[in-house]
């Protein structure tokens, strides 16, 4: 019997779009469904929208539609980031929807019903009710003078300005942030999941500390069994009742047996995650409680670090007195910052997942990305737009995908795409690749992808070491080697598709178009254990994946003219599709792509003085994801004797890290007129090599003096 897995993401609040930050959550649960798929896992992966409670009602009479037609209308928007990011989901559901209905009321009453006694209690609470509304006030809707610093206009919970934490009630003049009106205190009849109840205390502490969680997730939740922080900032000891009940008017599901109340959105959020599987596998024909009642069973939460408590404390125990199978783990990541800045809830950051997309920005880029930057542990990280385009220019293109543009081309043109024997000397290349395969295979499954990606590029490296010490490019030249030369690129074919099994849970749509290309069936882990048979005939190769262009992110980042007419929006995505302006004049038959320029004497070149500079120093610049500012030295003196250094920016970030130039030493026109830059003067430029189809033939390389030259030297 293959294992039996149930994993959800987090269900995003149905107040907006996606974010990135979102995307990273999905991304990070997508790859790992798909690596437990290649391994012959049954995997229901589901996720559904988060659509209770106040802000979600408010938001939508702001909109003036039903809070049902509100979140209808984002519900609709889901699909194409889905889609867009090749988000594998199987079913996308709703927590207003019918399943949800029912499941919630069910496992409520079974709480309040429980044979041990009852976990449900009734209590009277005093809350700001908003008179002109009729509503109690979630204290995010309860603003006044803070009681601390005084500042005006502070929220229900904490102050802005000083930082203090407080119950709505200590606020001074208090008012409603929906109709100004002060509030009233009213008594209400709320209703409370007895979580300081010694039964919860002993199975929580337990379920919480059995080593299951990661180390610092556990550590975490074993404070808030000691003391806990009260809504006025005081502390108590240990885990407190949790109130389960909001009051009418609220968009949620009715409490059983309770008119006018209605469960809190976090009570049913999670149970969203039962219905949405409900509601697949009634699509299947398949019965919901046999599912659930089998026994190896897993089941797994991917969330983020910011609501542990409701998914390792309430949902746990929720799911567990109410006689029902409790999570099998709850895997928990960190918070993804643009540029260090962090995501707002409600509007993300500057980089908007579909305007990555109407870029024509390929999404296995960023999936690539994330993915060589997560770990197992629940850390932040931050998405930097130059790291972004070195790291998929340069491992994804640069090592990976090169090779098969390195060897398929001969193998089609001389052997008819036929591979041949493997010389014994990738034989051992070819051992070496697929010995990693568990190791790959058990970071994966650790959730370590970015060490998976780490170990996978080192063995890109060796390839490439390979091919660059065979050179089939000569071998291609010399005569009587065809033997050699089909050996060399079949033993680069057969390590491209070991690599494409280790890549394919992170590049699955590149991975599809590798199987079409190498006439091969979906490849799984299995198959790297599995040669290609030696006469085995491979496609055509045609270039797979595109680098990123600088172009590409400045415009990610642009920000959004306010008004700007619909007509212009849509034309900017085509301005960066286009090729660069040098690819336009690539001639494929010319020497690195175009044709030479007209014939010069040598008094033309001697115009152009060309001197050894050494980088002294090399930075990015700040708002452009295209250049680097170089600092460099060419031995001249100022009048006054002292060394004076240049200022020249080059369009090289794409190609290099600061760090790779500094100190390094390279030829520069020295006599070129200085030029006012957006960015400063630059003061000569830098040369460097690269093709004139820089999408077919990647790279650019920066010139670098024979050891022995010194800053100052005439190249003649
Ligand atoms: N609706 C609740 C979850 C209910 S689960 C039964 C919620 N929604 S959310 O839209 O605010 O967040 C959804 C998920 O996205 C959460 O796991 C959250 O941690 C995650 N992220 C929100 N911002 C994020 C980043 N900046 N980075 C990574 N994940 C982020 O919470
Ligand atoms: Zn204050």
């Amino acid at each position: 019997m293959p294992r039996q897995l149930f994993v959800t993401t987090a269900l995003p609040y149905a107040n907006a779009g996606f974010h990135i930050g979102h995307m990273m959550e999905y991304i990070q649960a997508d790859i790992w469904v798909r690596y437990q798929r290649m391994q012959g896992v049954a995997v229901d992966f589901v996720c559904a929208d988060d659509t209770h409670g106040a802000p979600i009602m408010i938001a939508a009479e702001k909109a003036g539609k039903t809070p049902q037609q509100f979140v209808a209308d984002i519900a609709a928007g889901r699909k194409q980031y889905l889609d867009g990011f090749h988000i594998g989901f199987d079913n996308w559901h709703s927590t207003d929807a019918p399943e949800n209905h029912e499941l919630a009321r069910q496992i409520y009453r079974d709480l309040r019903d429980n044979q041990d006694g009852s976990l449900i209690e009734r209590r009277t609470i005093a809350q700001f009710f908003d008179p002109e509304k009729n509503m109690f006030l979630p204290d995010r809707f309860i603003k006044g003078e803070c009681p601390k610093c005084h500042a005006k206009d502070q929220y229900g919970d904490n102050c802005e300005v000083c930082g203090a934490v407080y119950a709505p009630t200590d606020l001074i003049n208090p008012y409603s942030a929906l109709s100004g009106a002060t509030p009233v205190l009213k008594d209400s009849e709320h209703y409370f999941f007895k979580l300081s109840d010694a039964r919860c205390v002993d199975f929580l502490s337990k379920w919480t500390q059995d080593g299951k969680l990661q180390p610092e997730v556990a550590n975490k939740v074993k404070e808030w069994f000691s003391v806990r922080t009260n809504p006025d900032g005081t502390q108590s000891e240990g885990l407190g009742d949790w109130d389960i009940s909001r009051d009418a008017p609220y968009f949620g599901i009715e409490i059983p047996d309770a008119p006018g109340k209605y469960f809190y959105v976090w009570l049913d959020a999670p149970i969203g995650y039962l219905a949405s599987l409900k509601n697949l596998l009634g699509q299947r024909g398949l019965d919901y409680d046999a599912y659930m009642a089998n026994p190896e069973l897993e089941q797994y939460h991917f969330i983020g670090k910011d609501i542990v408590t409701f998914h390792t404390l309430f949902w746990p125990a929720t799911l567990h007195f109410s006689g029902r199978k409790t999570p099998d783990n709850i895997f928990v990541h960190g918070h993804l910052t643009v540029n260090g800045e962090k995501m707002s809830k409600s509007r993300g950051t500057g980089l908007d997942p579909l305007k990555y997309l109407s870029l024509g920005m390929n999404p296995e880029w960023l999936r690539y990305y994330l993915a060589a930057k997560l770990s197992a542990r629940n850390e932040d990280l931050d998405f930097n737009p130059n790291d972004f385009m070195a790291r998929v220019n340069s491992d994804l293109i640069g090592k990976y995908i090169n090779i098969a543009s390195r060897a398929a081309g001969f193998l089609t043109k001389r052997f008819e795409g036929r591979l041949g024997e493997v010389p014994e000397d990738g034989a051992a290349l070819l051992h070496q690749l697929r010995l990693q395969s568990e190791s790959v295979e058990a970071l994966y499954a650790a959730r370590e992808c970015a060490k998976a990606l780490r170990e996978t590029m080192l063995l890109a490296d060796q390839v490439n070491a390979y091919v660059d010490a065979n050179k089939p490019w000569d071998l291609a030249k010399q005569a009587g080697m065809d033997a050699r030369l089909q050996g060399v690129c079949t033993v680069c074919i057969k390590a491209f598709r070991v690599l494409t099994c280790y890549l394919k849970p992170v590049l699955p749509e590149l991975a599809r178009q590798v199987e079409a290309f190498l006439k091969v069936e979906p490849l799984s882990f299995a198959n790297v254990r599995e040669p290609l048979p030696a006469q085995h005939v491979i496609g055509t190769y045609q270039h797979m994946m595109q680098r990123v262009l600088p172009e590409q992110l400045d415009a990610l980042f642009e920000p959004k003219e306010a008004a700007a007419p619909v007509q212009q929006a849509q034309a900017a995505p085509k301005k960066v599709a286009k090729p660069a302006p040098a690819a336009a004049v690539a001639d494929p038959e010319a020497p690195g792509g175009e044709a030479l320029a007209p014939t010069i004497g040598i008094e033309d070149f001697a115009k152009i003085d060309l001197r050894i500079a050494k980088i002294v120093n090399c930075e990015p610049v700040e708002g452009s994801t295209k250049l680097l500012r170089l600092t460099l030295d060419v031995g001249e003196k100022d009048a006054s004797g002292q060394p004076r250094l240049r200022n020249v920016f080059s369009g090289i970030a794409s190609a290099y890290q600061p760090a790779d130039l500094t100190g390094k030493l390279t030829v520069m026109v020295a006599n070129l007129a200085p030029r006012k830059m957006k960015f400063g003067i630059s003061e000569g430029m830098v040369l460097a090599a690269s093709h004139a189809d820089e999408a077919a033939t990647p790279g650019i390389y920066v010139l670098n003096p024979w050891p022995g030259a010194l800053p100052g030297m005439r190249v003649h």
